[in-house]
Parts: structure tokens; sequence; C-alpha cells
């Protein structure tokens, strides 16, 4: 049903931060919605901030809208780059806002989606500040988002961690091993938490909870003495030693990688430090997997798939009725528009009175505390 007109005829859209499957659903979602609410024009914004600073854009047209439903990435591409901090020469960074404002007002754009995030926030409270229309879908595979109960993509990787522990399971069965599995959430546990309740892990280490090496090896005896001749450990990205809390992280230190590559080495420290921690202290065979960019990879799930379509259309809505400025939050059955001020900079990690973290606790998920 055609909507009301609008004042918005042409919108940009992009992708921004660390991909996630969904992310094409939702362009889709936006795209179709924007033409049949007011017959937008459709401009792809390439390559996250990349594209509004350099002006690498595509036209969309109801072609380009083919598959994408389905498709796991983004066919717009995405980078990390901020608006505000665009690297330069000799490790440099130069504020590119007035190039970015540009591109936006050359090509005529009335408002501007932009698909991320928590970074992505807060580069779209910078742009609306700037004085561009802005209204930003959440997404994530780490669920960490401030003001939407969940973000599309989350979904997704939640069931690809969850069948790694399935398969993680018949192996550690056959060989009486433990198994770790190094699952990613960057500093919330949501993604590994929800796989390991899903897949039934013995133990699950996640940021907000602070692990202590005794109560794991207690947990798992307690297994053992129960015959269990295996076991099945789930450690977030973020999960940290009781001892190392309030500390900095410590840092891989070699000059043959890229920073970008040390500091995705960095990320599994936990989980080898315990694996080394575990085998000492049990005498069992332990074996990591890290799931690492699968989990980011491949097609949405239909939850994901609705979830983006319907974040979408419910942007085309916004923007039709003029209003700006604004993320769409989910709240409960609810999509909500919420001011970006009241986003940008938060995160949302697990409360530890979350139903969860109860759930894990009276079923006997070991939480490392
Ligand atoms: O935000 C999604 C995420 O996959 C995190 O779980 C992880 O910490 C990070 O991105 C990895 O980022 P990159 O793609 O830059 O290595």
């Amino acid at each position: 049903m055609p909507y009301q007109p609008s004042q918005v005829k042409t919108i940009g859209i992009l992708t921004s931060g660390g991909d996630c499957p969904g992310l094409n659903a939702a362009i889709r979602g936006v795209a179709k919605a924007a033409r049949d609410a007011f017959g937008a024009e459709v401009i792809g914004v390439l390559n996250g901030f990349t594209g509004l600073i350099e002006n690498r854009i595509v036209h969309m047209s109801d072609r380009d809208l083919i598959g994408l439903l389905t498709s796991g990435g983004t066919v717009l591409g995405t980078s990390r780059i901020k608006p505000n901090k665009y690297p330069a020469q000799n490790g440099t960074f130069r504020d590119m806002t007035g190039a970015c404002v540009e591109t936006y007002r050359r090509l005529g754009i009335d408002c501007l989606v932009c698909i991320g995030g928590g970074g992505t926030q807060k580069n779209a409270l910078h742009l609306k500040q700037a004085g561009l229309n802005i209204v930003t879908l959440p997404k994530t595979i780490d669920n960490d988002v401030a003001e939407t109960d969940v973000t599309f993509g989350y979904d997704s990787a939640m069931t690809i961690a969850t069948e790694a522990i399935d398969r993680l399971h018949t192996t550690a069965s056959s060989h009486h091993r433990i198994m770790l599995v190094d699952i990613m959430g960057n500093n919330a546990g949501w993604l590994a938490l929800g796989a390991s309740l899903a897949g039934g892990a013995d133990v699950c280490l996640i940021p907000e909870i602070p692990f202590h090496i005794d109560s794991i090896v207690a947990a798992l005896e307690h297994r053992r003495s129960r015959g269990r001749r295996f076991s099945l450990v789930s450690v977030a990205e973020g999960a940290i030693t009781l001892d190392s809390v309030g500390k900095k992280k410590q840092k891989i230190h070699t000059k043959k990688v890229s920073k970008s590559l040390a500091h995705e080495e960095g990320r599994h420290l936990a989980s080898r430090e315990l694996a080394v921690m575990l085998e000492d202290r049990l005498e069992m065979e332990t074996r990591i997997t890290t799931l690492g960019y699968i989990q980011r990879g491949g097609i949405p799930t239909p939850t994901d798939r609705i979830l983006a379509t319907q974040l979408g259309v419910k942007a085309a809505r916004l923007m039709a009725d003029g209003t700006f400025g604004v993320m769409i939050g989910v709240k409960g059955d609810h999509l909500e528009p919420v001011a970006l001020e009241q986003v940008a900079g938060k995160k949302k990690t697990i409360p530890l009175d979350h139903a969860m973290i109860q759930t894990a606790r009276l079923i006997g998920l070991n939480l490392g505390d």
C-alpha cells in the first residue's frame, strides 16, 4: 500500500563495521519499501563511510535487489573507516566529515540509512551533528548495541556456533577430550552464552563474569567423577580471568605482522592460556577450535531475514514521515525509533540477573565464577 507523499526523494544506504548475515536482506527491505512508500531513488554507498568520503556509489535499480534476501555478506561492501578519522600518511588521520557532507549534498541525498553496530551508531551521530538526515539499523553478531533487544546477525551467528558445539561434542566424546571453542562477541557474551545454552556446553566463559580457573577445574572434575569422559568449554573472545580484571589486556608484540593481525591473535589468548592450564591440571587431552569469521559468513537464518526486512521497511516508513536522527530499536514486539544520542557510545552487555544467566546456573552450566 503506498504510504504518503514524502519530502524524501533520494536515499543513500551504507553498511559499515564487521559484516554479518542479514545485511543484504536489510538493504533490500529499505530499498523496496522506500520505492513503494515514496518512489525513492536509491543510492548504494560503497564500503561503509569510505564511499561517502571517496564518492564511491552505485545507483540501485530493482534488478540489483534480486537474490539479496538470502545472500550473506553485503553487496555494498563494508569497512571500519570513521568519517572523522580517515587514515592518512605515516599513521596519521584526517577528519573527512566535510567530504561526507559534500558527497551527500552533491548526490541530492535526502536521508542516509546507515546499517551497522556500535561503531556505526557513533559515526552516524557524528554525521547527524554535521547536518545530515540519518536513520540507522542495528546489526551485529555480537548483539551488543544499546537500546535494542536484539540485532540482526546475532541469530545466524548463534546458529553457526551452536552447530559447531554440536559437532565438537561428538568428536570430544570419541576421543575423551576437553574441547575449547573460541567464540566471537567482542566485549559481550551474548553469542557465547546463547550458543552454549543451545549446544549444551559444560562451561561458558563470558566477559561479564570474570573466571577463576579453580572453578572450571572443579566443574570438570565433577563431571569426570560422574563418568563423563569429555567436556565442552566455550570461551567468549572477551572472557577474562578474575586476576586480570582492571589490568591492561596482554598484547602480542611482533614487528612481522600487521597491527590488526596482532589484535586478532590477542583475541584468542584467553582460550590458549586456559587450554594449557586445563590440560595441566586435569591431565586430559585438550583441543581448541576457533570459530572466527565462519560465524559472520553465509546465509542468514529465517529469523534474521525477517528482522532485517522489518527493520528496513520501518526505516522507509520513518523517512516517509520525516523522522530522522534515530536508530530503529527492537522493543518487545515493536520497532521503535530511538534518538542516536541515546545509542552512540553505549554497549549492551548481559545483565548479571538476565534470564539466560539464571537459566545457565540452574542447569549447572559453569560460568567460571
Ligand atoms: O563485531 C563483530 C565482530 O566479529 C566481533 O565479534 C569481533 O570482535 C570483531 O567483529 C572482529 O573484527 P574484524 O572483522 O575487524 O577482525
